[in-house]
């Protein structure tokens, strides 16, 4: 039995991972955004392993969402999946970043540096994440005219190039990222072609399946199957580069191996 943290799991993909994890008879501990949010967990409440509350465009909340978890205890296994998707506009976090960002990409960072470190890590990225290279120079939207889909696009592959870093500089753990295709939830919408169960199948599997196939490190998977990302989610420079402007960002250096 592993314990598991999912963030983002009111909703969609990550409640339905809880689900299915804690049917399986894993131990799962779930996060809301806020005490409100967490009323909507229902019956998943009595049966989870702890809940841990935060917005996560606050970075200040994300430091607490870091502290709850590690005051559980440690996890065998993190999902990094909650994300937004096209914001109208870039607005601005409690500390001034463009709130995709910081959702998307500042906040799984900061989480993986802060939370005690777990045996396996699994990103949430999507296919678009390939029409997002090329971000380096203006990672936080302040001299760019928004464009929503591109930034998502950006974030979406700074997590790809995230779990990549891991798997490199962190050998002991199994980091890999997911692309649960086009889901049927409040993000993917009525007439996605994805069932729920389907969309977290990947996730929920890498993160505790004993199968040679799921204890690799370093890949990108799309219904359990491995798929060539973006080349600069691959690129080391690209991936070195992204990690020493988000530590500088959030003032969260990544711990070394
Ligand atoms: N659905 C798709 O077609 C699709 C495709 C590719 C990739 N993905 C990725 O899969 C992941 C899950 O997507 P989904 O479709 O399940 O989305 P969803 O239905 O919109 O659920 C997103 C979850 O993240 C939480 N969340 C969002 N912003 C937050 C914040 N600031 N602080 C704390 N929690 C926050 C939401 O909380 P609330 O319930 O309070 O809103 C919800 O629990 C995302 O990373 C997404 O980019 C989804």
């Amino acid at each position: 039995m592993a314990t598991i943290f999912i963030t983002g799991s009111t909703d969609g993909l990550g409640r339905a991972a809880a689900q299915s994890l804690l049917d399986q008879g894993h131990r799962v501990v779930l996060h809301a955004r806020s005490a409100d949010r967490a009323a909507s967990l229902g019956e998943l409440k009595s049966r989870a392993a702890g809940i841990v509350v935060g917005d996560l465009s606050s970075a200040t909340d994300t430091r607490r969402i870091a502290d709850q978890v590690n005051a559980i205890g440690r996890m065998d296994a993190v999902i990094h999946n909650a994300g937004v998707y096209t914001q109208p506009s870039r607005g601005a976090t409690p500390e001034g970043h463009a709130v995709t960002f910081a959702i998307n990409t500042l906040a799984p960072y900061m989480l993986t540096a802060l939370i005690r470190r777990p045996d396996r890590l699994v990103y949430l990225s999507s296919g678009l994440h390939r029409g997002g290279e090329g971000s380096l120079d203006d990672l936080d939207w302040k001299s760019r005219a928004w464009d929503s889909a591109r930034a998502y696009a950006e974030s979406k592959l700074q997590v790809v190039a995230l779990a990549f870093t891991l798997a490199r500089r962190w050998p002991d753990v199994l980091s890999n990222a997911v692309d649960p295709g086009w889901v049927r939830t409040k993000m993917g919408g009525s007439s996605a072609p994805v069932d729920l169960d389907t969309g977290q199948r990947t996730q929920a599997w890498l993160a505790v399946s004993e199968d040679s196939a799921a204890k690799v490190s370093g890949r990108y998977w799309h219904h359990l199957r491995q798929e060539q990302p973006a080349g600069e989610a691959t690129d080391p420079e690209f991936q070195d580069q992204l990690v020493d402007k988000l530590s500088k960002l959030t003032g969260v250096e990544l711990p070394e191996a």
